[in-house]
């Protein structure tokens, strides 16, 4: 027997389902350094079809330059202005799945703009995951400190009542990422798409007690 298809000859599936229920709409993925944002976003991107947006990249692209060199040359006040202008435009180019920085939600402009354009999804991960992600590179400015296992500890204490607001959250840790990325896809379904349809079997079970 042929697949069923939907009108537009699409053969239905959570992946679809969500791509119709966002429409211009990106799926945002924020949380702190070392989350998995970047690796989770770019597989759950290609789950859905959708081309995978990450802020940091298009800063340094915009500046011209690599994020340690913007908070060394401009400071980080001037970073976080740049940051939220191009998150500002990135959100104007759904649908996409995007990655961003994980100070920029701390923002609320951004929070505000990212409520109006998108969904978003926070990645939460704990202080070890992180530390030992973050460790494997020097890249973080915000870590070249004496102690970055406390600046982490603080930025943590700081900044999760703010991605608290997302509107989703998963739990980071060490599973394989596709594990995750199934988890982000069903809790977008849930979200977006309300409760999951009756499966066949109940439906079959129904359709025989009528
Ligand atoms: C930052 C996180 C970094 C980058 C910058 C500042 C932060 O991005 O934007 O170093 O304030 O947590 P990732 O979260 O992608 O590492």
């Amino acid at each position: 027997m042929p697949e069923p298809t939907t009108s537009a000859g699409a053969i239905p599936s959570p992946e679809a389902d969500i791509l119709a229920a966002l429409g211009t709409r990106l799926v945002v993925l924020v949380g702190m350094m070392g989350a998995g944002k970047s690796t989770i976003g770019r597989r759950l991107a290609a789950r859905l079809h959708l081309p995978f947006l990450d802020a940091d990249t298009e800063i340094e692209a915009a500046a011209g330059m690599s994020i340690p060199e913007i908070f060394e040359i401009h400071g980080e006040p001037h970073f976080r202005d740049g940051e939220a202008r191009v998150i500002a435009r990135l959100l104007e180019s759904g649908p996409a799945v995007l990655a961003t920085g994980g100070g920029s939600f701390m923002r609320e402009e951004t929070r505000r703009r990212v409520s109006d354009k998108a969904i978003s999804l926070w990645l939460k991960a704990d202080a070890d995951i992180i530390m030992r992600r973050v460790k494997r590179r020097a890249d973080r400015p915000l870590l070249q400190t004496a102690d970055p296992a406390a600046t982490v500890g603080r930025l943590i204490d700081e900044r999760e009542p703010v991605y608290q607001r997302a509107d989703l959250t998963i739990a980071s840790r060490d599973v394989p990422h596709e594990k995750i990325v199934e988890e982000c896809i069903e809790a977008l379904h849930a979200r977006l798409c309300g409760p999951a349809a009756p499966s066949e079997a109940a439906a079959g079970i129904m359709g025989a007690l009528r």
